[in-house]
């Protein structure tokens, strides 16, 4: 998978993809990240990305020429499945949705900054719009990064047989039930005897009847879908 991600403030990006679980995704060539600050797309003077809106109001937008330089270029060498524009008006991201991108060979992820950008980068070039809640961020970049975890975590090979997405919280619409390690007992907290047991299938049956619990109590919406 490669993603392409085009931000103004792409120094904002880079930290998340040097540990943990994407840096050994990038490592091990599954995934291929690259920033493009929107700025070295530029025509105008001191690399100028932005402008006043029209009619008025506050706050700049970002400017249709520069994110089209950057866009037509990326799609001139190859296909992207999807160019995702960052927003808080956009479909709300879950579970559901990194699944699916997960399985995309190609795609682009304009950030946000300021009010927005201009509505015509939207209409002709962006195929989805993704929030990631509802509340409103200085920028798209930290919510294209918890995208990025999301999606990345899923492609076959990234996570080993026993980190396994499979039984990740909403993987089934259920989040995920409780987990214990050593000492068996602490300070006599002690860990549910069924886990000490080494009977597998009864095991199993606990971890499904505990996230079904969990899910009904924090969670019931979850159930409904
Ligand atoms: N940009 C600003 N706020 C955002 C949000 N909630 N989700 C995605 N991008 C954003």
């Amino acid at each position: 998978m490669r993603i392409d991600i085009i931000s103004v403030v792409p120094e904002l990006l880079e930290s998340p993809f040097n540990a943990s679980i994407m840096k050994r995704a990038i490592e091990k060539g599954l995934v291929e990240v690259h920033f493009h600050n929107l700025r070295d797309y530029s025509t105008g003077s001191y690399r100028q990305v932005d402008d006043y809106q029209f009619g008025g109001g506050a706050g700049m937008v970002l400017m249709v020429e520069p994110i089209d330089k950057c866009i037509s270029g990326l799609k001139s060498q190859r296909h992207y499945n999807e160019i995702i524009y960052m927003t808080p008006d956009g479909e709300t991201f879950n579970q559901k949705t990194a699944n699916k991108m997960s399985l995309q060979e190609n795609i682009i992820i304009l950030c946000g900054h300021y009010k927005g950008v201009d509505q015509r980068v939207r209409d002709h070039f962006i195929t989805k719009e993704i929030s990631i809640g509802d509340y409103v961020l200085s920028g798209g970049e930290l919510g294209a990064l918890i995208v990025c975890d999301a999606i990345i975590r899923l492609i076959p090979g990234v996570l080993g047989d026993e980190t396994s997405a499979l039984t990740d919280s909403f993987q089934d619409n259920l989040l995920a039930p409780p987990v214990y390690t050593r000492p068996a007992s602490y300070k006599g907290w002690e860990v549910p005897e069924i886990l000490l047991s080494g009977n597998f299938p009864e095991i199993e049956q606990w971890r499904e009847d505990e996230a079904y619990k969990h899910t009904k109590n924090r969670r019931p919406d979850l159930l409904e879908n």
